[in-house]
């Protein structure tokens, strides 16, 4: 079964065609992040004209690279959540008249759950392939939007047991960017100042939520910020001691300083991320064993970490999957696949389903 993927969550618009939700046969990943990167974030409305833009072209890209007509496409699969309702809408429409106009059936997917599926793709010219994940999979899902520990006992069959309770793992590596004056997307700029900076310069918190799965990342990000405070004013950087003065200094007006200042950055990207590294990696080491899981899966964009990839590898006792990371970060060949277990369950769309930008996985 050849599927076709849509996907336009956020600020990545993309197509893809997979093989019996395995075989890549094409991946195209229109990025907006030159055009948001001025904005230092994604900007809602710029993200949805941008996809309608972008979206016709990709699909037909993603054909011509599979090599393939639309004769040959047996299933679409396009993502309607969680996401930008008005990112979700370009792809999930789109998806709607393709199906309508061409005759082809149409499955929904959950964005968290295709990213899991990561993990099922393999890539051109894998030889030999990849065995298929065993269940009970534990499956760390980390994203700009999600931080969640997910226990999957089958294809459709989630435990979510744990999630976090305020910053996401990847929406705390992007503020500790804006704050750093590193840039967007956060991410990989934290990780490549981190390059030789000493982890254990600064001894940042973790919020181990003791006796839970949950994650907190928004104390890491606030004590990332009263240092950076501190190094600023400490370093005479203009106007920072009169505010360090005031009861409240917003991220704001350190975003202003702390470009200017002389900062530490290597030592406070590198100590920032292993704070954050150490937390995701020991809970999910507990949750499998405390679950019973045979292998770790990690999913998301932050799971093109190469701490992250490197520490779970190392200090995992069972075997850990680790995805390329073209399919960490968003694209549609994760969708494509989803969609194809989706169908295998005798999973089908109708016409009238609407984006469900608040969607959770279990
Ligand atoms: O899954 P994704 O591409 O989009 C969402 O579904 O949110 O994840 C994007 C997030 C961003 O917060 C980005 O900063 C983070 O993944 N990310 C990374 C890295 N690459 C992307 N975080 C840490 N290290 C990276 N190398
Ligand atoms: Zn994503």
């Amino acid at each position: 079964m050849i599927v076709l993927g849509i996907e336009s969550s956020c600020d990545e618009t993309a197509a893809a065609v997979v093989s019996d939700g395995r075989w890549l046969r094409s991946s195209v990943v229109a990025s907006q992040v030159p055009i948001h990167r001025r904005y230092g974030g994604v900007v809602p409305e710029v993200a949805s004209r941008q996809h309608v833009l972008a979206i016709t072209p990709t699909v037909g890209q993603a054909l011509a690279e599979a090599g393939l007509g639309w004769e040959q496409i047996d299933l679409l699969a396009a993502t309607y959540g969680p996401g930008l309702a008005g990112s979700l809408l370009v792809g999930l429409n789109l998806a709607k008249a393709l199906a309508f106009a061409r005759g082809l059936p149409f499955v929904d997917v959950n964005h968290l759950e295709a990213h899991i599926y990561a993990n099922w793709l393999v890539p051109q010219g894998s030889e030999p392939a990849p065995a298929e994940p065993d269940f009970p999979l534990l499956c760390l899902v980390v994203s700009g939007g999600h931080s969640d520990l997910i226990l999957m006992r089958g294809h459709g069959d989630y435990r979510r047991l744990g999630r976090t309770r305020d910053d996401a793992a990847g929406e705390a590596f992007d503020k500790v960017a804006r704050l750093l004056g590193l840039g967007y997307p956060g991410g990989p700029a934290v990780q490549e100042a981190a390059e030789g900076g000493n982890p254990r310069a600064f001894s940042f918190p973790r919020a181990w939520l003791r006796h839970n799965l949950d994650f907190s990342f928004s104390g890491l990000k606030t004590a990332v910020l009263r240092t950076v405070e501190e190094l600023a004013g400490a370093s005479g950087a203009r106007g920072t001691r009169q505010r360090r003065e005031q009861s409240h200094t917003t991220p704001a007006q350190v975003l202003r300083v702390a470009p200017q200042a002389n900062l530490p950055t290597a030592d406070l990207a590198a100590s920032f991320q292993q704070a954050v590294v150490d937390v995701l990696v020991e809970k999910s080491l507990w949750a499998a064993e405390r679950y019973h899981a045979r292998q770790i899966a990690l999913a998301g964009g932050v799971a093109a970490n190469a701490l992250l990839r490197r520490e779970m590898a190392a200090r995992s006792p069972l075997p850990v999957l680790i995805p390329p990371l073209a399919f960490c970060t968003d694209n549609a060949a994760v969708v494509a696949s989803c969609g194809y277990f989706r169908r295998q369950r005798g999973a089908a769309a109708s016409l009238d389903l609407d984006v469900r930008p608040s969607l959770e996985i279990a």
